[in-house]
C-alpha cells in the first residue's frame, strides 16, 4: 500500500531505469549468439529477472556484474540451451513466456513455462498456433492459457504467418523460432508494433527485411554484441503525463528509447496540447533510437486515440486515461480490446479507479470515453496487482485536489514488475528534490 499526496509543482529531470522490452531481448539474443555479449543499464524489472532466470535454467550463461551490467556467453543457436530440470517460472511476464516459447520451439528440448495468477489468465493460443505450424509440439492449459509445454525441434518449417492481433510479443516469438527454420520466415502484422526484435537481430548480423507490413527473417548465426540499454519510455511516460497536466509544469527524461513503435505517447500528448521537445542522441547498440524528452504542460483538450496509434502507446493507455480527466472535452480510446488481456483487465480497472476519484468515465468493450476537466478527489484505488495501474494511480493521486487528503493505492508494490523505484522517484519529483528540467 502507498499513500500519494497531491503535487504542488512539478519541475525536474528524472532518469528512468533501462528499457524493459529491450532488456528482455538483449538477454535472449545474447544467450543465442556465438561468443560473449555485454549489456549495460539492464532494466531492474522483476519481469527481466524472470527472463534471466528462465534462460539460466535452460543452461544460458547470464552473469550480472553490478550496476545493471551483465555478460552473456552463448555457444550459438541450438548449442547453448537444453531442457530445464523444473518448470520455468515466467512470473508476471507475458514477454518472457511468449518470446521464450518461440526460442525454445527452435531447440531440441522439452520445457514447461508457467507464471503467476495474472499471467495464467493471459492468452497463449496466439503463440501456440504459429509455433505448431512451424513443427513444434505445443500444449497449453485450458482455453489456450498457461502453462505452455514446448517440445521443440532443431529444424523448424519456415512459414508465412498472418498475425491475427498486433502484438510485438507474438511477432517476436515467430521470428525467434524462425532462427531455426529451414528457410525465410515471414510475419504479416495488422498494424505496426515495436520492432526491437528486428533491429536487435540486425545488430547481431541477421538479415531482417521489412516492407508493407511484412517482416521476413533469413536464418543465420547470431554474432555477439555490446549494448547500453536506453531508459524506458514506458516508465518515463508517467512523469511526462504528469508534467503535461498543468501549465508551468515540466519534466525532462534523458536518454529514453525513441523506437517509433513506442512513441505513440508523445503523439497523444502533443494532440492533447502539451509541448514536447525531443533531443535525439546516439542510437543504442547502433540500432535503437534514443534521446531526451521534455514535456511542458498547458491547457489540454480531449483527443481520439485509436487505430494504428494504439499499439504504439498500448502500455501508456492507463496513464493517458488519467490525463484525459484533466483535458477539456472528451477523449475517446478505441480499438484497444487488447487492454482487457494485459496484466489485469485494464479497461475495467481504469474505469473503476477513475470513477472512485470522481472522474467522468465510460467503459467500452474496446476502450474508454473520458470527459474532463475534473479535479480528481483523493480516494482509495486498487492496482489489481498490475504495475502500470499502480503507477497510473500515483499520477492520479499527484493530480488530486490539494487539502482533501491522500490517495491510497492498494497493491502499490506491483511496480516492482517494471520500475521498482517508481514511488521514490515520484516523491522526489513532486517535492522538488531533483535537478530542474531542461
Ligand atoms: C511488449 C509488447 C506489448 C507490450 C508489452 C511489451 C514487448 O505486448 O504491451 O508490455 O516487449 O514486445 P503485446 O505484444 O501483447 O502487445
Amino acid at each position: 500500500m502507498r499513500h500519494v499526496a497531491p503535487a504542488e509543482r512539478v519541475d525536474g529531470e528524472v532518469t528512468v531505469p533501462g528499457d524493459k522490452s529491450i532488456s528482455h531481448r538483449a538477454l535472449i539474443l545474447g544467450a543465442l549468439a556465438t561468443g560473449r555479449s555485454y549489456v549495460g543499464n539492464l532494466s531492474p524489472a522483476a519481469d527481466v529477472e524472470s527472463t534471466a532466470a528462465c534462460l539460466r535454467a535452460c543452461g544460458g550463461a547470464v552473469r550480472p556484474f553490478g550496476d545493471g551490467r551483465a555478460s552473456l556467453d552463448g555457444a550459438g543457436m541450438g548449442r547453448t540451451l537444453r531442457s530445464p530440470d523444473a518448470v520455468l517460472d515466467c512470473g508476471n511476464s507475458g514477454s518472457t513466456m511468449r518470446m521464450l516459447a518461440g526460442v525454445l520451439a527452435g531447440h531440441d528440448l522439452n520445457a514447461t513455462l508457467d507464471g503467476d495468477p495474472s499471467l495464467r489468465r493471459r492468452p497463449m493460443a496466439r503463440v501456440a498456433d504459429p509455433l505448431r505450424r512451424m513443427g513444434a509440439q505445443i500444449d497449453t492449459g485450458y482455453d489456450g492459457r498457461p502453462p505452455i509445454t514446448v517440445q521443440g525441434r532443431d529444424v523448424l518449417r519456415a512459414i508465412e504467418y498472418v498475425a491475427p492481433v498486433a502484438s510485438a510479443q507474438l511477432k517476436s516469438a515467430v521470428l525467434l523460432a524462425g532462427l531455426a527454420a529451414d528457410g525465410p520466415t515471414t510475419v504479416v502484422e495488422p498494424a505496426p508494433t515495436r520492432d526491437h526484435t528486428e533491429r536487435m537481430l540486425r545488430m547481431c548480423g541477421v538479415e531482417v527485411s521489412v516492407g508493407a507490413g511484412r517482416i521476413t527473417l533469413t536464418p543465420a548465426p547470431l554474432q555477439p554484441f555490446g549494448m547500453r540499454v536506453p531508459g524506458d519510455l514506458s516508465s518515463a511516460a508517467f512523469f511526462l503525463a504528469l508534467a503535461a497536466a498543468r501549465r508551468g509544469w515540466r519534466v525532462t527524461c534523458p536518454n529514453v528509447t525513441l523506437n517509433p513503435g513506442r512513441t505513440g505517447i508523445l503523439d497523444a500528448l502533443r494532440a492533447m496540447g502539451a509541448s514536447i521537445t525531443v533531443e535525439e542522441g546516439e542510437a543504442a547498440g547502433g540500432v535503437e533510437p534514443a534521446g531526451a524528452v521534455t514535456v511542458e504542460g498547458g491547457e489540454l483538450r480531449g483527443t481520439t486515440i485509436d487505430g494504428d496509434l494504439i499499439p504504439r502507446c498500448i502500455d501508456e493507455l492507463p496513464v493517458l486515461a488519467v490525463l484525459a480527466t484533466q483535458a477539456h472535452g472528451t477523449t475517446h480510446i478505441r480499438d484497444a480490446a487488447e487492454l482487457r488481456v494485459k496484466e489485469s483487465d485494464r479497461i475495467a480497472a481504469v474505469a473503476e479507479g477513475l470513477l472512485a476519484m470522481g472522474a467522468e468515465c465510460e467503459e467500452l468493450p474496446d476502450g474508454l470515453v473520458i470527459t474532463g476537466p475534473t479535479r480528481l478527489q483523493p480516494a482509495a484505488v486498487d492496482s489489481h496487482g498490475d504495475h502500470r495501474l499502480a503507477m497510473a494511480w500515483g499520477v492520479a493521486g499527484s493530480l488530486a485536489l490539494p487539502g482533501a487528503g491522500v490517495t491510497v493505492i492498494d497493491g502499490a508494490e506491483a511496480v516492482a514488475v517494471s520500475y521498482p523505484g517508481f514511488f521514490d522517484d515520484l516523491a522526489q519529483l513532486t517535492t522538488g528534490t531533483l535537478p530542474l528540467a531542461r
